[in-house]
């Protein structure tokens, strides 16, 4: 007896592996299960980015993040979705020090979120760790260019390959990762004739933020796109007014409390007669 209930499967890793020059990969950052529940039904994965203790707690780095506000976010983003492939970020501190740390930790976010993948920081300096989780069944998404976890040695969030005496390095560490199994390389931050060379030098997809449409697909902070913030950087496009839609919505709910319009009559529980 064939069943009616279609089964929604999740996007896997290997699928977004072969999207590698096909139609663009889309893709957003989600930290709460509401708002990842409408995301997935446009975007072929979402992204727990460490980017939420800057977004959602007002850290002014990503560099306070913690691995258990990780899990508690990631757990959300699994718990709201069924379709999307589901990636969590490894925060700092918690994968540089050795690929054992890096495999107890992302195995540690895996089992307690059950995401399908994690992303972590750093091309050639962190190709040996690549490896050594993806030999052991831990899908991993690289994450090069300007990396925010580094912005203490950067100086600050700054764009990548203005002087073109940089490229080669960056396109050393997009080969690294890809060589080393990353399934697909975020790049942020660079300048476009860079990323494109870094996706033509590569096999897997790249993932661009900042980083022009040269890439295979694209990320944005969901909360930047959205337009919850009054500033965002360059590259982002605000594809709403959200951050004013919930200030209107709150100035009437003050309006309404204090002048007693609300709540009304069909606000109200009435006892049994
Ligand atoms: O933490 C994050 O949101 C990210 C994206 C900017 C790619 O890493």
């Amino acid at each position: 007896m064939s069943s009616q209930t279609e089964t929604i499967r999740r996007v896997t890793v290997p699928q977004l592996r072969a999207r590698k020059g096909a139609d663009p990969i889309v893709s957003l950052t989600a930290y709460h299960a509401h708002t990842a529940a409408i995301a997935e039904k446009y975007c072929d994965f979402l992204l727990v980015g460490d980017s939420l203790g800057m977004v959602m707690h007002g850290m002014e780095s990503t560099v306070g993040v913690s691995l258990e506000l990780m899990i508690m976010h990631g757990k959300a983003v699994v718990r709201g979705t069924k379709r999307a492939l589901v990636v969590v970020d490894m925060p700092f501190g918690t994968y540089e020090e050795s690929p054992s740390q890096a495999f107890r930790n992302a195995a540690k976010i895996m089992k307690e979120t059950q995401c399908q993948a994690v992303k972590l920081e750093g091309g050639a300096r962190m190709a040996e760790t690549i490896k050594f989780l993806t030999e052991r069944g831990i899908p991993v998404m690289a994450h090069i260019g300007l990396t925010p976890q580094s912005t203490n040695i950067m100086g600050g969030f700054k764009t990548q390959g203005r002087d073109e005496d940089e490229w080669q390095f960056h396109i050393d560490d997009a080969v690294a990762v890809a060589e080393a199994g990353a399934f697909a390389v975020v790049v942020e931050g660079v300048v476009e004739p860079l990323a494109e060379k870094i996706t033509q030098a590569i096999t897997v997809p790249t993932i661009g933020i900042g980083a022009s449409k040269t890439c295979d697909g694209q990320i944005l902070v969901m909360e930047d796109m959205l337009g919850l913030n009054d500033w965002v950087p360059k590259f982002v496009k605000k594809f709403g007014a959200v951050g004013e839609a919930i200030e209107d919505a709150i100035a009437s709910y003050a309006e309404d409390v204090k002048s007693r319009a609300f709540p009304t009559q069909d606000n109200v529980y009435g006892s049994k007669k």
